[in-house]
């Protein structure tokens, strides 16, 4: 991996109507890297993948594609890039191949090379076999998969996806998260949005995470995981939720925070099992039950709840 930049983002904003819905935005993909988005719905994922695709006009800072401005030179950008939307943008009464073929064209492919990067791209997608049949007819992975397929014809040397896997049965996610790894494995720079954590965390060579339209962490996967040192997560079910003993809780050594989530309670402790007997003892004082629970190891979404106060799944 090189130390060139494929992306860089400077200061990149978006106001709807005065709302702030992307703010400051700063950071960088590396040639050659998975660069994750992970952030909850309306974190401004869509709206930063929208403006470096040239599709929406930035309300201020600017972002470099291979070098190219996409306020200056979004002719040079959109030759260089790929984008997988997150609405799926196909027609429908076409086949996967007249699909390609009209797509590429669109690309201002031609000739045995639109030929050879249809076949190609059919390949790589799985659809090879059903080629000739309706988009329409497709299960939403196939269309997910036609999608991402249309995004690669041009052979983009960086290629941006946008929440590819959201709807979709667990074997087509699976061919796309390997489809993304494949392509990158052959030199193409990936930006990748998400709000699985799974996703980021198996994909990516450095994530950023992204609340209310501004980023509030980046880094490697483990660099990300120090910030919330070894602390485990305990999501407590509760019969009831007396407030005194959530502030009995709060106080408590070795508990860092203590969140609410509808029925749930969730707790982010330095060790769950030294904390977990002086829980069970205060609740039963509250006459309180517990009647589920859940112990994870330090991840992501630790991070998340470390910096939001909130969990990441809706
Ligand atoms: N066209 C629009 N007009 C007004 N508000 C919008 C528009 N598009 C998105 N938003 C708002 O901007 C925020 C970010 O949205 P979006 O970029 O779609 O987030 P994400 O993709 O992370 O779910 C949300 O609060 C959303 O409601
Ligand atoms: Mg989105």
């Amino acid at each position: 991996m090189t130390s060139t930049n494929a992306i860089q983002v400077k200061g990149l904003k978006k106001n709807y109507n005065g709302f702030p819905a992307v703010h400051n935005l700063e950071f960088t993909v590396r040639e050659g890297e998975i660069f994750s988005l992970l952030g909850p719905n309306g974190a401004g994922k869509s709206t930063t993948i929208s403006m470096l695709s040239c599709l929406l006009p930035p309300s201020g800072g600017d972002a470099l594609i291979a070098g190219h401005s996409i306020t200056r030179a979004s002719g040079s950008v959109k030759r260089t890039i790929g984008v997988v939307p997150q609405e799926i943008a196909l027609y429908d009464d076409l086949s996967a191949h007249q699909n390609l073929v009209f797509w590429g064209r669109m690309y201002g492919l031609r000739g045995s090379r639109l030929s050879r990067r249809v076949d190609e791209v059919l390949d790589l997608t799985g659809l090879a076999d059903r080629r000739h049949d309706r988009a329409g007819l497709y299960s939403g992975g196939m269309q997910r998969r036609l999608n991402i397929g249309i995004a690669l014809l041009h052979e983009p040397r960086i290629v941006i996806f946008d929440e590819p896997t959201v709807g979709i049965d667990p074997q087509s996610r699976r061919r796309i998260l390997d489809g993304v790894k494949e392509i990158n494995a052959r030199g193409v720079t990936v930006l990748y949005t998400t709000h699985y954590m799974e996703e980021a965390q198996e994909l990516s060579h450095r994530i950023a995470i992204m609340d209310h339209g501004r980023l509030i962490a980046q880094g490697t996967h483990n660099e990300l995981m120090r910030m919330v040192g070894g602390l485990h997560r305990i999501t407590l079910t509760l019969s009831r939720k007396p407030a005194g003993l959530l502030a009995l809780w709060r106080m408590l050594a070795g508990v860092h925070s203590v969140s609410e989530e509808g029925e749930r309670v969730r707790l982010l402790v330095q060790d769950s099992t030294r904390v977990l007997p002086t829980l069970f003892e205060s609740a039963a004082r509250e006459e309180t039950h517990i009647t589920g629970m859940d112990i994870q190891e330090p991840d992501l979404e630790a991070v998340f709840l470390h910096l939001t106060g909130k969990a990441l799944r809706d």
